[in-house]
């Protein structure tokens, strides 16, 4: 996605309301600590993209793997291991979660900060494309959840994956798919909206699952996040 360009004003609110719900909700409710706020200033210091989950958005994972009792997890896109780390703490001790990173360096970043966060016995990065992962991932799962958020174009395509490799009873959550709002727009010619709205469109026929999209803003804008239920076929 493009930087934002400031004022960006949803309703007339501006970017930086949102931002400040965001750093209120994270300073009350939510709680990040030392190794999560680490993980973020590392990434940054390395010249890593700032566009981890939210902390409000990642406390939502948490509570996903928590309902879930989740055991197994799936990531498509560690970055700097931000997601990685709050969904693995998340996890019981016996629980694991693997996270696929095209970028090499990206992932040593993530490696070390999943270090100091303790958790680096309950997480996996491979590096490479993730379609390209994929095959060697058959005996892994079935998985519990599978988040989404790595190169958008290919969101329908890891989606068909994991809905074949998700438990019944499982969840999968796909980040970034409203895209400031072109979900709605089907002349939008962006790629990676086309190919959010054909995700949707697809699900609308496919029984195996029941879900929705929350549209979401906060300090990164305003964007969204889909949530199937893997459902006995
Ligand atoms: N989940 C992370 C943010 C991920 S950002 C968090 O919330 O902390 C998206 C990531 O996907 C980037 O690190 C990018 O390098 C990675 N990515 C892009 N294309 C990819 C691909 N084909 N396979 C795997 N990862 C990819
Ligand atoms: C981008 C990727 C994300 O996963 C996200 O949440 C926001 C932005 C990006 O590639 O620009
Ligand atoms: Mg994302």
């Amino acid at each position: 996605m493009e930087p934002l360009e400031l004022p960006v004003k949803i309703l007339g609110v501006d970017l930086e309301t949102f931002a400040a719900v965001d750093r209120f909700i994270g300073e009350t409710i939510v709680g990040e600590d030392e190794a999560l706020r680490g993980a973020v200033e590392v990434a940054e210091a390395a010249g890593l993209p700032s566009i981890q989950v939210s902390p409000p958005q990642g406390k939502l994972l948490q509570l996903l793997v928590r309902l879930l009792g989740a055991r197994k997890i799936l990531e498509f896109g560690t970055l700097g291991g931000y997601s990685s780390i709050l969904m693995a703490r998340a996890l019981p001790e016996d629980g694991r979660l693997i996270t696929l990173e095209a970028k090499a360096e990206y992932a040593e970043v993530a490696r070390r900060s999943i270090e100091r966060a303790g958790v680096a016995d309950k997480v996996e990065v491979r590096v490479g494309p993730a379609l390209e992962a994929l095959p060697g991932l058959e005996e892994a799962g079935p998985f519990d959840l599978v988040f989404i958020d790595a190169d958008k174009v290919n969101t329908p395509n890891y989606f068909a994956w994991a809905l074949d490799h998700t438990r019944p009873g499982g969840l999968i959550v796909a980040d970034n798919v409203v895209r400031g709002g072109t979900l709605g727009d089907a002349t939008d010619p962006d790629e990676a909206t086309k190919a959010q709205r054909r995700l949707h469109e697809t699900l609308a026929g496919e029984g195996l699952v029941s879900a929705t999209t929350i549209q979401t803003v906060g300090g990164k804008g305003y964007d969204g996040f889909l949530l199937a239920l893997v459902q006995d076929a």
